[in-house]
């Protein structure tokens, strides 16, 4: 059954949820898109420096952004959703968050390593692919997610609505 403007309205996200979540597809967009292509890029002294300082924010908003949604934010899935579909999106929520942050954290010791003068060898190696392997779980988790909220705009059962209000089918 189709859900009332009032009902829709309760499950709605904030304002501040929504910005926390669209400005993070925008910030990881962009970290993927100046993604470092070779580790002699951080021969740079001025980029080395910039990529610590954008993985230290990443982290930070992150963590901010859990710390306001699982304390003052509900899923917006309707109560009759079956119980393994809501532990579904529980596991891949939680797991974008830990696979950015590992995305981030790695860089970071990648990053400050380099700095340090660990330039080469099976430690950096080992690092880099622990920062790939987080990069590509991302990427598939991203994409579920995108299956899911596709999913409930199908349905029309308020969920899409919850974090795109403005895209609201048949108003
Ligand atoms: C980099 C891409 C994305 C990431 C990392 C991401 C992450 C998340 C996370 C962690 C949540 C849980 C709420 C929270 O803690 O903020 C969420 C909720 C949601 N996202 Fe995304 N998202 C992404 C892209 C998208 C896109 C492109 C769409 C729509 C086309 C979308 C639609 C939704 C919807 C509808 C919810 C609410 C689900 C619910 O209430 O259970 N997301 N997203
Ligand atoms: C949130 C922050 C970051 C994002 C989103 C990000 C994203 C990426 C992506 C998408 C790749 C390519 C992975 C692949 O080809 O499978 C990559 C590779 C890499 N990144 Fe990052 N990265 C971040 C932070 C950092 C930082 C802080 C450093 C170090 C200062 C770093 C160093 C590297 C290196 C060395 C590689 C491998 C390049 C090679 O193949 O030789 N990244 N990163």
């Amino acid at each position: 059954m189709k859900k009332t403007d009032a009902e829709i309205a309760k499950t709605n996200y904030t304002l501040t949820a929504r910005i926390f979540h669209w400005s993070f597809v925008i910030l990881f967009a962009y970290g993927i898109f100046k993604q470092i292509e070779n580790i002699n890029q951080l021969e740079d002294l001025a980029l080395l420096k910039f990529e610590i300082t954008f993985a230290l924010l990443f982290i930070l908003f992150l963590v901010a952004r859990f710390v306001y949604m699982t304390r003052t934010q509900k899923s917006s899935l309707p109560p009759d959703t079956p119980g393994a579909q809501k532990v579904l999106a529980k596991a891949v929520h939680y797991g974008m968050y830990i696979g950015m942050i590992s995305i981030a954290f790695s860089g970071l010791v990648i990053g400050s390593l380099y700095w340090l003068g660990l330039k080469s060898g099976i430690f950096i190696e080992t690092l880099i692919g622990w920062h790939e392997v987080s990069v590509s779980i991302v990427y598939w988790l991203v994409g579920i997610h995108l299956i899911g909220a596709i999913y409930h705009w199908f349905k029309n059962d308020g969920v899409w609505q919850s974090m795109i209000p403005k895209l609201n089918r048949g108003k």
